[in-house]
């Protein structure tokens, strides 16, 4: 802990005055109407009807600019366009094998006006939801925005989900539309991206037509009358689309993410509230200017492409660098040669990528002139003091501030972390240090009183914030339960934090079923979902195990239905149900065959047991033991779990 406490110095061009941000901060909380007003304005709105800040009598008790008039594509793009920045460039995009484009603020306009001609013609309305299913190619950020600015809502699909996965969300959302590719490359090889799209439309019913962008020129089957190459239909398209005036909660798009059922939820950001959000916290935190060219290393598929890849960027005007391909090929060191190319002044990326970084050694960045670097961020899970160490000495050459934010795909846009674009506090390795202006963040303590400094408990928001979900897609029930029930009235995150006497907030990871696997966001239920629904298993039970790289991995316990036998092909066979079912980023590192789950009385998989039997902890080490279980019957079924996965009846993936 000392060690954690360690406090670092500022960056020299960057305001020490932290009075700036505590007056900010309470300004912003006393008075939510002037202060998101003042900060809206600096946005285009056809209409300002009514008060920015709506309080409601239910979750998420407040609606942000409900009457007002606004288009998020005409504030990323044909306000740019009215000004000195037509011609500045939005994205430098590099393809794996070293392809690259330039796309200008005036370029985007173009293509995004000619994708939401497109969609207009073939019958895509307002509120008319379309899914879309890229790689990291310059016409993933095109078909969002194309689809908001007709106020068609999007639902952007991770490409490492397979088709089981995509065929759930496209069916969710009633997608008429999906937007695709032929192809794209990974580590050097072709991924046949169409033939995903292919096998999940075998199990949806809503989907009338697929644009296929010519990407990796393999070979696609095409079916008549629903697949289409984006490049033929597109060039029969007029130009220009006048942008929808949507009001500030209309429904901008859908994002599924993992909750702690099999299902996966529907969170649904609005239009005003997350436009403002997204400006607001992209200046706030990384400090943007016009001479910075920003990197967030992010896939687009998931929250933190969806809002520093293309919508904060965007909004505040910058240039980003957007890349397809792995990050250490063809060597480690290709971030860092990109990074000197193009003169990267700012890095967002992941603590994973961070270790595995340090993994391959810093003399991989050493060959490399980055001290272009001004300004380091990571995201989506805790990074831990040795990492934030190693970032800052050897990426940072430590100059360059880490922003360690804190956020969720709930949230729309980041909660918790240094604020350079206001004032800089004094940093600790491991802390996201404070709330944002208009985040009310506490601990809670189980029983929901404010925690005391230094005491563990869960982290909670007390009032609305303009970038919040405003429901779960077609489950306002659900949305209630997920974030409103725990604690009545107050947002529940679902992590574990705590306060130190300083005020500083630290991460401490999830309190439920959620893993983070690589930074990925994946339910343990999902997995176990998929599991059972191989014909040879009965039930199963997955847990996180620590990672030192990718912080967890999804580790399952299976008993085998009667007739089924454990084999190293059957574990094979179950790893690749995964890989095609959820989808390659989901497959667990090990399966455990076993011949029961420990369960207590009433059924529930203990597993917190589990987990301290595959972490090697002591039984004595789980903090509170589960419901209605006994020491002693908990102890035994520790014993169980042991015995049998020392008899080796578990077989290493
Ligand atoms: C975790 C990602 C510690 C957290 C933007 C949260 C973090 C979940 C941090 C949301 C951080 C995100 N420190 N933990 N700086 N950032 N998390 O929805 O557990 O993919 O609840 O959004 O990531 O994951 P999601």
């Amino acid at each position: 802990m000392e060690q954690l406490l360690k406090v670092l110095p500022t960056s020299k061009n960057i305001h020490p005055d932290i009075n700036v941000l505590k007056a900010i901060y309470r300004q912003s909380l006393e008075d939510p109407e002037s202060f998101w007003r003042k900060m809206a304005e600096e946005l285009f709105w056809y209409e300002k009807n009514g008060p920015a800040y709506d309080p409601l009598p239910e979750p998420p008790y407040a609606a942000w600019f409900s009457h007002w008039k606004t288009n998020i594509s005409y504030n990323a793009l044909d306000r740019h366009v009215d000004s000195w920045r037509k011609n500045k460039v939005a994205y430098y995009w590099e393809g794996e094998n070293g392809e690259r484009q330039t796309l200008t603020y005036y370029d985007l306009y173009k293509e995004v006006n000619r994708f939401a001609s497109l969609l207009k013609d073939i019958g895509i309305k307002k509120g008319d939801r379309i899914t879309i299913y890229l790689p990291m190619v310059p016409e993933l950020p095109i078909s969002m925005l194309a689809a908001v600015r007709i106020g068609a809502i999007h639902s952007v699909v991770f490409g490492g989900f397979a088709a089981y996965a995509l065929a759930e969300r496209i069916n969710d959302s009633q997608s008429k539309v999906v937007v695709t590719a032929d192809g794209t490359f990974r580590r050097g090889r072709l991924f046949d991206v169409k033939r995903v799209v292919d096998e999940a439309l075998k199990h949806t019913t809503t989907v009338e037509k697929v644009l296929v962008i010519k990407r990796a020129n393999n070979n696609v089957n095409m079916i008549e009358d629903r697949d289409y190459w984006y490049h033929e239909l597109v060039s029969f398209s007029d130009s220009y689309v006048e942008p929808e005036r949507l009001d500030g909660i209309h429904p901008s798009f859908i994002l599924y993410t993992s909750g702690t059922t099999g299902k996966p939820k529907g969170v649904t950001h609005g239009t005003g509230g997350y436009m403002v959000w997204a400006n607001f916290t992209q200046r706030v935190v990384f400090d943007i200017n016009d001479k910075d060219i920003y990197w967030c290393t992010a896939d687009i598929g998931w929250i933190t492409g969806h809002t520093y890849v293309v919508y904060g960027p965007l909004l505040t005007g910058a240039t980003s660098f957007l890349y397809e391909g792995a990050p250490d090929f063809p060597q480690p060191d290709r971030w860092w040669s990109m990074i000197e190319r193009y003169g990267i002044t700012i890095l967002y990326t992941s603590p994973t990528a961070i270790r595995m970084h340090m993994k391959n050694g810093e003399e991989w960045a050493k060959k490399h002139n980055i001290s272009c670097l001004r300004i380091l961020g990571t995201v989506g899970e805790p990074i831990n003091p040795e990492a934030w160490n190693w970032y800052y000495k050897h990426i940072g050459n430590e100059k360059a501030p880490i922003v360690d934010t804190w956020w969720q795909t709930e949230t729309g846009g980041i909660m918790i972390s240094p604020q350079p674009g206001l004032a800089l506090v004094p940093l600790k390795p491991g802390s996201a240090t404070f709330p944002l202006p208009g985040v009310d963040a506490d601990v809670y303590t189980e029983d929901g009183r404010s925690a005391r400094p230094d005491e563990k408990g869960l982290l909670v928001i007390k009032k609305p914030w303009p970038g919040t979900l405003i429901t779960l897609w077609g489950n306002p029930e659900r949305f209630k339960r997920s974030y409103y029930s725990r604690f009545p009235g107050v947002y529940y995150t679902g992590d574990f934090a705590v306060k130190d006497e300083d005020g500083y907030f630290w991460l401490l990871g999830r309190a439920d079923e959620v893993l983070k696997v690589a930074g990925h966001r994946i339910g343990t239920i999902e997995l176990e979902d998929a599991l059972i629904s191989h014909p040879a298993v009965a039930e199963s039970a997955v847990i996180g195990k620590s990672d030192p790289v990718k912080m967890q991995v999804p580790i399952a316990f299976v008993v085998l239905r009667p007739g089924y036998s454990p084999s190293p092909q059957l574990r094979i066979e179950l790893i690749n149900h995964i890989r095609e079912t959820i989808g390659p980023i989901a497959a667990p590192q090990t399966i455990y065959f076993v011949s029961k789950l420990p369960k207590t009385r009433s059924g529930k998989i203990m597993r917190r047991i589990i987990g301290a039997v595959v972490e090697e902890k002591s039984i004595g080490d789980t903090t509170t033991l589960e419901d209605e279980t006994s020491v002693e019957e908990a102890r035994r079924a520790y014993e169980e779990l042991k015995l049998e996965m020392e008899r080796g009846i578990g077989v290493e993936a």
